[in-house]
């Protein structure tokens, strides 16, 4: 995950300096570019050579080189990292990000910086409880920086409490994280309103509510750092636009909200409709100001449109729809009330019954609530809830992919079942392998793999299982490929095994969200490459069997690809002496001494299985007559890999027909098998024995 990429390392003068040796050797490790930026201080506490030794980077610290006046850019650090960490971070360094002192060469590349920061403070428990630094740290929080909470335990003053720099471990594990969700949405269009409206009663005055826009702006900017395309559509605050990225649309009432809100809609994939919109608006507005005239006065209010509702009416099957319920009692009911009347695909209660929660605060505690389930979350930073929203429409959106399958599925080859078994390698990034599971069950049934036309009927039943024998959080893994794929026998429920075969040891990386793309002519994703060769295998093969040598387009296309891939680094495709490698099964099958097994396929499947689920005798003649083709190719080329593999995948099914046969025929075939596959002597007897 963190494989090249370029972090700024700031390093201030904490006792905790020390750990920040660990930390650059950690994200070494991980493949990630370490600069460091020290304040003058922290050389108290660990020496520039320890930090320039690890990182293999000369350490930066003054302003310019005093030897030759050469000048240490901070700002084209500042566009060069894709992360800048400040850890440890001390109260006073923590205090002049927040005011801008730039005296230090720290500051001035964080004031720089164009990429994300994550600042670990580290301090002792009075400072770091003290409302001066608790106030700076929100400050910090709210212009987007992400503050990696010390842990308490006991601190350089042999005092007891909260204040411990975290973990490098932790904090690497923080930074992953943050790069696996950065790429979530993207590609994803997201529309957002915020804010509050406010409906004017007459030039000076309006009916509006307390709504500051924070909650909105925190999501837009969650949804910007995860790679989407945002929309925001503000209400009059007072925030500035928290990411470059972000297409901003003021407005100022709810019927301006709305008719943006519907322009944009349709184009996107998704909306949240965090806005405080006002119910109602005075049925007039006066042009000039009201005088106070009489004691009392009644405004008339009329209904605005319910934008979330109006959006629920419009929204396709590949759109989402999040709302939020703002409540003061009965929060669960009239959430789900407002759910299911809004058409949302899930809705964000928050309650003015908790404190800390709704409107203007910097915090908020929310239950995310959809058809079938409810989870709730503690009081956080709006941030954090950002976070912890887009986590959760994150999920949604890869499941969707998954459920909308069966519509992108048409008159295409193959309905493959995609399993990926986990199991070896638990407790690592589960999401990560749902994303894969999903990126290759679209790329698998998807593609158009050929020019011809499948019917829905037509479709081939395949089953690709991927074990992953090996996984590192960077993307690299390792996997066991069991491919199988079935031809339905005429005139029954019965599959016959075409193809089943084991390819261990496929390397390959991915990182989430990644697209598997297969371009014929230029095989760069060993991946992608691999599935690609079996698919037309499984295709050839199946052509194989409906006609006789009728799959040679495709297989020659396998061929090509087993030919073109020897220089993907993967040990599967290598031909030479070993007779199973991709390259070896597939030559073998095409280069001419094998094609009596191929006849084999279209007279054993089309003519013979075809045939004996009609009349079971002459059916399963045809099938022991054609035996002999299988013992012509091993007379031939007797460390041919195929003709022992159809033996290995054919056995049941043999000793099913041929445990019914007329002695001859049992006798014939046996002695077929077990000249080419004697270790499966076993299974051959039984087709004596019965
Ligand atoms: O902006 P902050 O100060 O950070 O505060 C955040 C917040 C409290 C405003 C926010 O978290 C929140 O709860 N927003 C929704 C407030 C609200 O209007 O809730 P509601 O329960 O009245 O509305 C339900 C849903 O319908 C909301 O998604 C709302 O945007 C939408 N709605 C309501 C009325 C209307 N005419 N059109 C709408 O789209």
């Amino acid at each position: 995950m963190l494989q090249g990429k370029k972090i700024v390392l700031g390093v201030t003068g904490s006792i905790a300096a020390y750990k920040a040796a660990i930390l650059v050797r950690l994200l070494v490790k991980e493949g990630a570019e370490v600069q460091v930026v020290m304040t003058p201080s922290s050389k108290e506490f660990i020496t520039p050579l320890t930090l320039s030794t690890l990182s293999g980077r000369p350490v930066l610290c003054d302003f310019f080189h005093s030897a030759d006046g050469a000048w240490n850019s901070h700002v084209e650090l500042g566009l060069w990292a894709d992360a800048m960490i400040v850890a440890p971070a001390t109260a006073s360094t923590i205090g002049k990000m927040v005011s801008g002192v730039a005296d230090n060469l720290l500051v001035t590349t964080y004031l720089s910086m164009k990429a994300p920061v994550f600042i670990a403070p580290a301090m002792d428990l009075d400072m770091f409880a003290h409302p001066s630094t608790q106030k700076n740290l929100q400050v910090l929080r709210g212009y987007g920086n992400n503050i990696i909470e010390p842990a308490s335990g006991e601190l350089a003053s042999h005092l007891n409490g909260k204040g411990r720099m975290e973990e490098p471990g932790n904090i690497v594990t923080v930074l992953k994280d943050f790069f696996l969700h950065k790429a979530s949405l993207s590609g994803k269009k997201v529309l957002i309103t915020a804010g509050p409206t406010y409906e004017k009663i007459d030039p000076v005055r309006f009916i509006g509510n307390y709504s500051s826009g924070k909650m909105g702006f925190a999501l837009a900017n969650e949804c910007a750092l995860r790679g989407a395309d945002v929309t925001l559509v503000a209400g009059p605050v007072s925030l500035p636009t928290p990411h470059p990225g972000i297409h901003r649309i003021d407005v100022e009432s709810a019927s301006q909200m709305y008719e943006a809100s519907m322009e944009v809609f349709p184009s996107c994939d998704v909306a949240i409709l965090c806005a405080a919109v006002a119910d109602y608006r005075p049925a007039v507005t006066a042009d000039r100001k009201i005088k106070r005239a009489v004691q009392s006065m009644t405004i008339e209010l009329e209904a605005n449109k319910d934008i979330a509702a109006a959006l629920g009416g419009i929204k396709r099957k590949n759109q989402h729809l999040i709302g939020f319920a703002l409540e003061t009692n009965n929060g669960e009911i009239n959430a789900r009330e407002k759910l299911q009347k809004k058409n949302l695909d899930f809705i964000v209660l928050n309650s003015l019954e908790d404190e800390g929660a709704g409107f203007a605060v910097d915090t908020n505690k929310v239950t995310i609530i959809d058809k079938n389930s409810s989870s709730s979350f503690p009081l956080k930073s709006k941030r954090e809830v950002a976070h912890d929203i887009i986590s959760y429409l994150s999920k949604l959106l890869i499941l969707a992919v998954v459920l909308l399958l069966p519509m992108h599925i048409s008159a295409q080859e193959l309905n493959a079942n995609v399993t990926l078994n986990t199991s070896k390698v638990q407790g690592t990034n589960t999401e990560a392998f749902d994303v894969l599971r999903n990126s290759l069950t679209e790329f698998i049934n998807n593609r158009k793999w050929t020019d011809y036309s499948y019917e829905e009927y037509e479709r081939i039943n395949c089953n690709f299982t991927f074990v992953v024998d090996g996984y590192s959080d960077d993307g690299t893994f390792t996997v066991t490929l069991m491919v199988q794929s079935n031809r339905p026998v005429y005139g029954s429920s019965y599959n016959s095994t075409l193809f089943k075969y084991e390819d261990k040891g496929i390397k390959f990386t991915y990182q989430p969200y990644d697209r598997l793309e297969f371009n014929e002519d230029n095989l760069d994703n060993n991946l992608t490459a691999v599935i690609a060769f079996y698919v037309y295998i499984i295709l050839g093969l199946d052509m194989d069997s409906m006609g006789e040598l009728g799959g040679s387009d495709f297989l020659n296309k396998a061929l090509n690809i087993a030919n073109n891939a020897q220089n993907l680094g993967d040990a599967g495709w290598r031909a030479g002496s070993n007779t199973n490698n991709r390259y070896a099964v597939i030559d073998d099958y095409m280069n001419g001494a094998l094609e009596p097994l191929r006849r084999l396929m279209y007279r054993y499947h089309r003519l013979g299985l075809d045939t004996m689920y009609k009349d079971a005798n002459s059916g399963r003649k045809i099938i022991a007559d054609n035996m002999q083709l299988l013992n012509q190719v091993y007379e031939d080329r007797p460390l041919a890999y195929f003709t022992k593999l159809f033996t290995e995948y054919k056995q049941d099914e043999l000793v099913n027909i041929f445990s019914k046969g007329l002695p001859e025929e049992r006798k014939s075939v046996v002695s077929i098998l077990s000249n080419i596959n004697p270790s499966l002597s076993d299974a051959w007897d039984k087709i004596l024995e019965n």
